[in-house]
């Protein structure tokens, strides 16, 4: 079967031959129909990722969907979404995949199968990361810092859909702010050097758009993780989720003593494969009567080193694979 195949760490991967994966117990064999890339498989195929390097030769892709060829307990030919240790076994960057039983999810009618392989890992997170770890309610008021990305994306759709009084989305790129405007109630364009500017500029831009809010859900961090503290209410709450404006940030005591503020942090990573399988169910529910849409960007198997060029680059949409 045809694959991507990582041949050298931190090096894109290249179309190739692969034996094709057989059916054993507790695992169902999928024919791969899209696989979307996430920042997880580029960190995976580094070398770099907490877990430790994969092995040369490992074929990436944490996530997809396809139609069940045999194995497990749904019968063939049924629409599913898998999720797979992509990278350090065989991933779903692949005509064929081998995933647990468990970890594969039926999808509903109506959903396009490159949204439901975009929606996975993003969607998963999102929800979670929102209503379960920020515990925002409706009518509170979200900024989302770094909602240009697909993660971003997915923050701010269903900010909405779990009825946000008030959504904004932050992001360094105007036009793609732009495209977020229908569903948020403003965008704050961020500065590029962000520690630089006078620190009011973040919290002047935020008054203009309605001021203080409830819970901040950051996928940056970096520089803007002390102004975006500082724009919460008494008693808010910011939820880290990623870093990829920088790592370290000055925190000020003071603001979280004195502002009641908690601060934590989250990664889907860390799930019980049965809770990322019920949110999933959630999410391409919500996916599939169009109120989590993402943007897609998709590139036939062979063109798998354009499509990993393209996520490096911060594609602004979910880059998806056909196989
Ligand atoms: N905690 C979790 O469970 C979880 C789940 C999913 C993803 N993540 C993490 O969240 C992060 C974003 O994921 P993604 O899927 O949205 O990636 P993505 O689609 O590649 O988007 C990257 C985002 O970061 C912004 N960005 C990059 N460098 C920046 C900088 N120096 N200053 C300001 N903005 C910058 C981009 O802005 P432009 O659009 O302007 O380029 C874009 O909004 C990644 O680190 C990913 O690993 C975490």
């Amino acid at each position: 079967m045809q694959a991507a195949i990582v041949k050298q760490l931190g090096q894109a991967p290249s179309p190739g031959e692969r034996p094709e994966p057989q059916p054993t117990p507790g695992r169902t064999l999928v024919r791969v129909t899209a696989a979307s890339i996430n920042p997880v498989d580029l960190h995976i195929s580094s070398g770099t990722h907490p877990a430790g390097p994969p092995p040369l030769g490992h074929v990436p892709g944490v996530e997809g969907v396809g139609t069940v060829v045999a194995g497990g307990s749904l019968p063939a030919g049924t629409r599913v979404r898998v999720a797979v240790l992509g990278g350090y076994q065989d991933g779903t960057f692949a005509e064929l995949v081998s995933a647990p039983d468990a970890a594969c999810v039926p999808l509903p009618d109506g959903l396009d199968d490159g949204l439901a392989a975009a929606v996975g890992i993003v969607g998963v997170s999102a929800l979670i990361a929102l209503r379960d770890e920020a515990g925002l309610r409706p009518g509170e008021s979200v900024l989302v810092l770094g909602a240009t990305g697909g993660f971003g994306q997915a923050l701010v759709h269903l900010a909405r859909e779990l009825g946000a009084g008030r959504v904004v989305a932050a992001g360094r790129t105007p036009a793609r702010l732009a495209a977020l405007a229908d569903r948020t109630d403003g965008t704050l364009l961020l500065e590029p050097d962000a520690a630089a500017e006078e620190p009011s500029w973040f919290a002047s831009r935020l008054e203009r758009l309605g001021g203080p809010v409830d819970v901040v859900v950051d996928t940056l961090w970096g520089a803007y993780a002390p102004l975006a503290l500082a724009a919460l209410r008494s008693g808010g709450r910011y939820l880290n989720l990623g870093q990829t404006a920088g790592s370290p940030a000055p925190v000020d005591a003071a603001l979280l003593r004195h502002g009641g503020l908690r601060l934590s942090g989250f990664s889907a990573a860390a799930l019980p494969p049965e809770r990322v399988v019920d949110a999933y169910r959630e999410v391409a529910g919500i996916a599939a009567r169009g109120a989590l849409d993402l943007p897609l960007a998709e590139y036939p198997l062979a063109e798998v080193g354009a499509a990993w060029a393209a996520q490096g680059a911060s594609p602004g949409a979910k880059i998806v694979l056909r196989p």
